[in-house]
């Protein structure tokens, strides 16, 4: 008996419980990228992640050894991985079969430099990504890390929509990294927990065009009026010129970007199996402000099985997230437009 209740005990604290869900499930995750600072912490996290059966992952460098790695881990995702040249096929041969297609590929920024520096290396690298999920699997749902996010994401519709299989509803920029740097420093001054310290994040990924919405958090009257709020703000903003900062020439962020990612795909996976009312900020092709020219807009987006279900309105905001709301439309609206005509000029 008591060598029973050690095997329960044992079995009990071998179950992933980073994500809570008790269900059945049948998904298949791709990772691009995955050898990379992002790619191997977020792998490691998407096979700690119940819902993920197949877990492929692909590289241009050591994506096999990440996978034979990975894959000793007793969780039921089977991880295979790829390299351009691999005995077991490259990038088509990890896409096959592929419903959820997640890019952290590209490089990361160093001390000095604007995601927007990024976008002469990034854009080609995520442009045939996309040409190889558009052709082999043109039904996944794409999740966009590459920076910068605010033009990479365009650019993987206009390839998309070029092979014909564009669905608005399964394009995401992740932006979840914003809405966890927010929720982590607005905890910090209120002491509420982080779990209940819940910051929506609009407008894009860098800068002024990341918006947070502060006073729609329970806790937002914590937060002083004047310097203290704006120095929360500025911090949510430029939160990843911190660890760009801290990291001095290695790199960006990582680690949170992986735990951040893990969760947008753990709420995906939850909404295309049909759990209902999850809500996570991403930036999507959305209405709210193509006006001004601006196709994509982060915003808190119910997910559904088919991917978007629904955008939400702003809601309301106060006469500061107004004016933040107003420096960051142009500037999204550029970095939007840079996307299309780049792709437009380089298919
Ligand atoms: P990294 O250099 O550590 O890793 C990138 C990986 O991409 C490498 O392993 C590299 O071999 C791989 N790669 C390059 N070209 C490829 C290709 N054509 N196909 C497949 N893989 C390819 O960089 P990182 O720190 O992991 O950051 C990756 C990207 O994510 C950067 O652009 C960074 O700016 C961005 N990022 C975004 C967010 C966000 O919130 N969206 C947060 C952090 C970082
Ligand atoms: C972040 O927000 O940490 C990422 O976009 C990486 C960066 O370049 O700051």
């Amino acid at each position: 008996a008591a060598r029973n209740a050690l095997r329960a005990g044992l079995r009990q604290a071998q179950q992933p419980r980073m994500f809570s869900t008790s269900a059945v499930n049948n998904k298949n995750v791709a990772v691009l990228g995955a050898s990379g600072g992002i790619g191997q912490p977020l792998s490691l996290l998407l096979k700690n992640d119940p819902l993920v059966t197949q877990l492929r992952l692909f590289d241009v460098r050591l994506a096999p050894g990440v996978a034979a790695d990975i894959g000793h881990i007793n969780t039921p995702a089977v991880t295979t991985g790829y390299s351009p040249d691999g005995a077991e096929g490259g990038l088509e041969k990890c896409l096959e079969g592929a419903e959820v297609i997640v890019i952290p590929a590209g490089v990361p920024r160093k001390p000095g430099m604007t995601r927007d520096d990024l976008f002469n290396t990034n854009a080609s690298i995520v442009r045939d990504l996309a040409k190889a999920a558009a052709k082999v699997a043109p039904k996944a749902h794409m999740l966009i890390i590459s920076n910068p996010v605010n033009s990479t994401v365009p650019i993987v519709r206009e390839v998309f929509k070029k092979a014909g299989v564009y669905d608005a509803k399964k394009l995401f920029g992740v932006t979840t990294l914003d809405v966890t740097r927010a929720s982590t420093f607005l905890s910090g001054i209120s002491g509420a927990a982080p779990s209940e310290t819940i910051v929506p994040v609009v407008g894009g990924h860098s800068g002024v065009t990341i918006v947070p919405l502060l006073s729609q958090a329970a806790q937002s009257s914590s937060v002083k009026a004047g310097e203290q709020y704006e120095k929360l703000v500025h911090r949510i903003q430029f939160g990843g010129d911190e660890v760009v900062k801290a990291k001095d020439g290695a790199g960006s962020a990582t680690l949170s970007m992986a735990y951040a990612a893990a969760v947008f795909t753990n709420s995906l996976l939850r909404a295309l199996k049909g759990e209902k009312g999850i809500k996570e900020c991403a930036y999507v092709d959305s209405p709210l402000y193509k006006d001004q020219g601006v196709d994509f807009f982060a915003s808190a987006v119910e997910l559904g099985p088919e991917g978007v279900k629904e955008i939400n309105p702003i809601g309301n905001i106060s006469k500061e997230e107004e004016k933040l709301l107003e420096a960051a439309v142009p500037e999204l609206a550029k970095n939007v437009q840079k996307g299309i005509k780049w792709v437009g000029e380089n298919p």
